[in-house]
């Protein structure tokens, strides 16, 4: 992480943007969406220091920054790869077979759950319900949803990742 954090300009309108929707002294509303911002553009997980910044842009405490941050799964607390393979494991998507989608992935790129490859690429993060329960198994790959999982499409998945031909957002 740099020693100096801050936005580009152009990250930084938007944040503002983001913040005027709320009523004056109620910017901490912003927080969610300025997080999802901080984490996309500061690499993908929120360090401390980004996380103080955020807090810093918002004018709110840090441990306000520090606790919704920690709440949600969709905010990473340490580095990942450039593919985090969100895959579901809630009951509908374990009854469809998500145990073997894991163990497969886990297989395939030799990694346990939430651990990245060395190569930096994938990191395999089990999720709870994403709310695609009834094309389940499922994952989600940046904002995108990947349903009806088997090995054959988790390949391709993977192949696609690995040519840079798959779509984050
Ligand atoms: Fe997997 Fe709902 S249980 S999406």
């Amino acid at each position: 992480m740099s020693e100096t954090i801050a936005f580009k300009p152009e990250t930084l309108e938007k944040v503002k943007q983001i913040i005027a929707r709320y009523p004056e002294g109620k910017q901490k509303s912003a927080l969610i969406p300025v997080l999802h911002i901080a984490q996309k553009e500061f690499g993908g997980w929120l360090d401390v220091p980004v996380m103080d910044y955020v807090a810093s842009v918002l004018e709110i405490t840090p441990i306000e920054v520090y606790e919704v941050a920690t709440f949600y799964t969709m905010f990473n607390m340490q580095p990942v790869g450039k593919y985090v393979l969100e895959v579901c494991v809630t009951g509908p998507c374990m009854l469809r077979g998500s145990d073997d989608i894991v163990n497969y992935i886990k297989e395939k790129l030799g990694i346990k759950a939430g651990e990245t490859t060395a190569d930096g690429l994938f990191t395999l993060k089990p999720a709870e319900c994403l709310g695609a329960c009834g094309y389940a198994p499922m994952m989600q790959l940046g904002k995108f949803y990947h349903e009806n999982l088997t090995k054959e499409k988790v390949d391709e998945i993977l192949e696609l990742c690995r040519q840079g031909q798959i779509a984050l957002d």
